[in-house]
């Protein structure tokens, strides 16, 4: 099964979070959304996505400015990851991720991976939450603190047994 692990980040706080999966999921292939095509993705058979949110509670410039339409989802595995900032964007907590996964929901995409628990984390709102739960790994480095490449470990290793 081939599996690419994508990602899109302006200050790189995202991209070190993709390499860290990377680092524990070697047989997949890391690439910058910046520099991909949909051509490029739809031949992959899983897809690892990560965004940050920016602009309170919008995408990663990158993210916006790729023709999501032109993926193929349907059936196709794909995890999530997202990266926030609770504290300075409590109303648009991760919003991002969540964009990214009703998009991805809509094409037909099965969403596999653990979702890590709401109740770590204080905000007031967030697209990142779904009955209840994370769609997928949200990641506040300021509240991970030490945890943070532990809790990445774990994620994958869950992730790569769904792949
Ligand atoms: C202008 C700006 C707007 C942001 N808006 C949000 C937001 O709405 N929600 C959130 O959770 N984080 C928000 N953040 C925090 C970023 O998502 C966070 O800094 C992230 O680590 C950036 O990822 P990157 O280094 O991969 O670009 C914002 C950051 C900036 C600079």
């Amino acid at each position: 099964m081939s599996v690419a692990i994508i990602y899109g980040s302006t200050k790189g706080n995202t991209e070190g979070v993709a390499k860290l999966i990377k680092s524990h999921f070697q047989e997949a292939d890391l690439i910058d959304i910046a520099k991909a095509t949909p051509e490029q993705l739809n031949a992959y058979d899983g897809l690892i996505i990560g965004t940050p949110t920016y602009y309170d509670g919008e995408l990663q410039d990158d993210w916006a400015e790729f023709n999501k339409d032109a993926l193929e989802l349907n059936g196709k595995k794909v995890a999530l990851f997202g990266i926030g900032s609770q504290s300075r964007h409590k109303s648009t907590f991760s919003d991002g991720i969540g964009i990214l996964h009703e998009l991805f929901v809509k094409k037909g995409a099965k969403i596999v991976g653990d979702k890590n628990p709401v109740g770590k984390y204080s905000f007031e709102s967030s697209k990142a939450v779904a009955d209840g739960k994370f769609v997928g790994l949200v990641i506040d480095k300021e509240v991970e603190g030490g945890s943070l490449e532990e809790s990445i470990a774990a994620w994958t290793k869950n992730i790569k047994s769904a792949f």
